[in-house]
């Protein structure tokens, strides 16, 4: 476990070695991961950091407005880049190559951005999982792996890369953020593009929001998971009214773990999940068939790609 405070003041004093009197640019998502780095950004360079949110277009439901809000006090800038995201992935279906399109999307957006305010440095929520899984091979998490090479920014700043997430989540404590960046469930960089099998399109997009939504408004609040989603896995075959149909396939997962290294899933109990899988199929017509997913990690990773 760190020591908070020491933590804290040593992390505000590297943040203001290594910016100089330069600006520095933050890619805030609204994760505890990255609202952490820019608390302690704007406490050690004030408003020469310059927090910007993009918006993917695969982003959980409301998720926008409510950072937009949480964040308007450090002047936050949204970006809508929805449609170059959605563009940018058409025709990709390997998880990799995913992660890999979408994390270079992202850095051509923020370099774009600092080019217009003139920051030289790019600060990063990067957590030690994300680096060891990195390494290991298991997938690239698109702000480790996915980083294109030829970055333009002068030098990356990543003040959590020694952390994990219960260790980061002291830290927003030390920092006195509110309860719900605190808490907030861990949400892939990548976004809703990772609960989406196959070929990312605005139509699946649409299905597996929704889809996500039900499942966090029936679990998390009565079963307290770790994490929880709904993702996208396939077509199916269905029978709604008289007529046998194709429809989506949605999976539920909920897990508990300490650090996303090991998952156990949760002993949900049937009424849970009639209630989820009822909701699912009458509130998204596209949708055929719900499952629930008790894969521990190791095997599966809790992510579906
Ligand atoms: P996996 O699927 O590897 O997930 O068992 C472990 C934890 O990491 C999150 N995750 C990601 N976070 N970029 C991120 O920032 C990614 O590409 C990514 N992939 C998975 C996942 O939600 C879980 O909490």
């Amino acid at each position: 476990m760190v020591n908070v405070q020491k933590f804290i003041e040593t992390a505000i004093q590297e943040i203001k070695e290594k910016a100089g009197d330069e600006k520095v640019v933050i890619a805030l998502s609204g994760g505890v991961d990255s609202s952490v780095c820019a608390e302690l950004a704007a406490r050690a360079i004030g408003d020469r950091l310059i927090p910007i949110y993009i918006d993917t277009g695969l982003m959980r439901k409301n998720e926008t407005e409510q950072i937009s809000g949480l964040f308007s006090h450090i002047g936050l800038k949204t970006v809508d880049a929805a449609d170059e995201f959605f563009e940018a992935l058409k025709g990709v279906i390997d998880p990799e190559e995913k992660r890999k399109v979408i994390g270079e999307k992202f850095i051509r957006l923020f370099e774009r951005e600092a080019k217009l305010t003139g920051a030289k440095y790019l600060l990063q929520g990067t957590i030690y999982p994300d680096v060891i899984e990195s390494q290991g091979g298991i997938k690239s998490h698109h702000n480790v792996g996915g980083m294109p090479l030829d970055i333009e920014f002068e030098d990356v700043i990543e003040p959590l890369v020694d952390l994990y997430k219960d260790e980061v989540r002291d830290v927003a404590g030390g920092l006195d953020l509110p309860t719900e960046i605190r808490h907030r469930m861990p949400f892939p960089g990548p976004g809703l593009a990772v609960r989406c099998l196959g070929e990312v399109t605005p139509e699946k997009i649409a299905i597996v929001r929704e889809a996500n939504a039900i499942a966090e408004e029936e679990l998390v609040e009565k079963h307290n998971p770790w994490q929880c989603f709904a993702a996208l896995i396939g077509l199916g075959t269905g029978v709604k009214g008289d007529v046998r149909l194709h429809g989506w396939i949605i999976a539920v997962r909920a897990v508990h773990s300490r650090d996303a290294m090991t998952a156990e899933p949760l002993e949900l109990p049937w009424d849970t999940l009639h209630k989820i899988a009822a909701r699912i199929t009458s509130e998204i017509p596209e949708v055929a068939r719900v499952v629930y997913d008790v894969t521990p990690k190791p095997p599966a990773t809790i992510e579906y790609e």
